[in-house]
């Protein structure tokens, strides 16, 4: 219930025997409140729902499209996450370029170089189009007040952490900011149907508030990934809600920009012929497709105080590995507390099946046996009782690996479901 003076218009919440503004008596009406509207929506049957996929704007990187799903799509918005120095801006001045040679047009707003550098960058790369439009800016609202005049196919901000909306009295990458230019940003693509990738930055800690605070928030979110000392990069799907996840799509960076690597498998697997202890062929399994990946361990001498034992694991899971450890010494009697292990995948790929613990659980061994393995390839999940348990697509794994001439496969279904019988099988247990 409100008060309106009916002289003035002065609003009160409580009635008052003159108007406090211009003191006119009894003058305060009561004004009805805003009827509640009657709550309605017509629910419409899951069978009518989704009939037609989403459509999609082909970038024509196949790799990047492969990992969205097929495309981009309309009001979508997409977080490209990654840390500095990996290629972000460089990938997505070439899917700007890739989309303006067929047509599209693009809008760069760019909060963190100058006009001059991301021309420059895309005059290195070749891309020339004046259907890529520029815009240096770091306000919020600027730039979806140009990309409202201009309507583009696709809109690209880098990076978020750059962005300010100006009312927000907080400085530019805090949690706020982050969290208020992306609500405009994705509402502003909502409203017009504008595809939107937004670059976030994230530190070798994976600390800022950037792209966790987003992912929530976002369509789909890609991370680039890749060590900086070799020149692969990775883009996965961590989440997308037009298509699957966990998806992969490789590139190569040189001095031409970002390459798609056509063979992965072949890429990954050229100079490796096994005759080392502490490597074997993981068969990953990325969507439709089959991509070998190299495992790698390192186990060192023992060591005298705990204080020097070293654990360094990139491109796993740090607890599934020590949870191999565990299972490596309770059921294999091989003995790896007082030793530095170290584990990684070649090639700065990332893998999270668990289909990989037993290729793990074969580097680590090998390595500490020092017996090398040959020419294998290994999957399956390895349980705390040192149970290997079946996955997914054995056939898949196993073609992929004869495709790129790895004959030797090891697997649960070969090897009574046991992780000694596994390490018996590779030579490296003798039970
Ligand atoms: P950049 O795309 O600026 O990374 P991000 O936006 O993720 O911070 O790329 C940075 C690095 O890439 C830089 O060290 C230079 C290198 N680079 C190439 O190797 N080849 C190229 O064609 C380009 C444009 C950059
Ligand atoms: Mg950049």
């Amino acid at each position: 219930m409100s008060y309106r003076c009916a002289s003035c218009g002065y609003q009160s919440r409580k009635w008052m025997g003159f108007c406090p503004q211009c003191k006119i008596a009894e003058a305060l009406e009561e004004v009805a409140g805003p009827t509640r509207r009657t709550p309605s929506a017509t629910p419409v049957p899951l069978s009518k729902v989704g009939d037609s996929p989403p459509e999609r704007l082909r970038i024509g990187i196949s790799e990047f499209d492969r990992v969205l799903g097929g495309g981009l799509v309309a009001g979508g918005v997409i977080l490209v996450g990654g840390e500095p120095g990996v290629g972000k801006s460089t990938l997505l001045s070439q899917v700007a370029g890739n989309l303006a040679s067929q047509g599209a047009k693009v809008l760069i707003a760019t909060a963190e170089e100058s006009a001059d550098q991301v021309g420059m960058r895309a005059e290195r790369l070749g891309i020339k189009s004046d259907d890529i439009l520029l815009l240096a800016d770091g306000d919020v609202d600027v730039i979806i007040a140009a990309a409202d005049q201009i309507r583009p196919d696709l809109l690209i901000v880098d990076s978020i952490q750059a962005l300010a909306a100006a009312e927000v009295a907080a400085a530019s990458g805090s949690v706020g900011q982050v969290r208020e230019c992306s609500a405009r940003l994705i509402r502003f693509a909502k409203d017009t149907g504008t595809a939107t990738i937004v670059v976030g930055h994230i530190t070798k800690d994976g600390s800022i508030a950037g792209p966790k605070l987003l992912e929530h928030m976002v369509d789909v979110v890609l991370y680039l990934e890749g060590e900086t000392d070799r020149g692969y990069r990775t883009l996965h799907s961590l989440k997308n809600r037009f298509g699957a996840t966990h998806l992969v799509g490789l590139f190569e960076m040189d001095e031409d920009g970002m390459a798609e690597v056509a063979d992965p498998s072949a890429a990954f697997v050229a100079d490796w012929q096994g005759t080392v202890a502490g490597t074997v062929v993981f068969p990953a399994i990325s969507g439709k497709r089959s991509l070998l990946v190299e495992v790698q361990a390192l186990v060192g001498k023992p060591v005298v105080t705990p204080q020097q034992l070293r654990r360094s694991v990139r491109g796993v899971e740090a607890a599934r590995v020590h949870q191999l450890l565990a299972v490596l010494e309770r059921h294999a009697m091989l003995r790896f507390s007082d030793r530095e292990v170290y584990v990684s995948v070649v090639g700065g790929m990332r893998i999270t099946e668990p289909a990989a613990d037993l290729a793990i659980a074969l580097a680590l061994a090998s390595s500490l046996t020092n017996r090398p393995l040959g020419r294998t390839a290994a999957w399956g999940e390895v349980g705390l009782t040192g149970e290997l348990r079946n996955v997914p697509h054995d056939g898949r794994r196993s073609e992929e690996a004869a495709r790129l001439g790895i004959k030797t496969s090891i697997h649960a279904d070969l090897v009574s479901r046991r992780i000694e019988s596994a390490l018996a099988a590779a030579g490296l247990f003798d039970d």
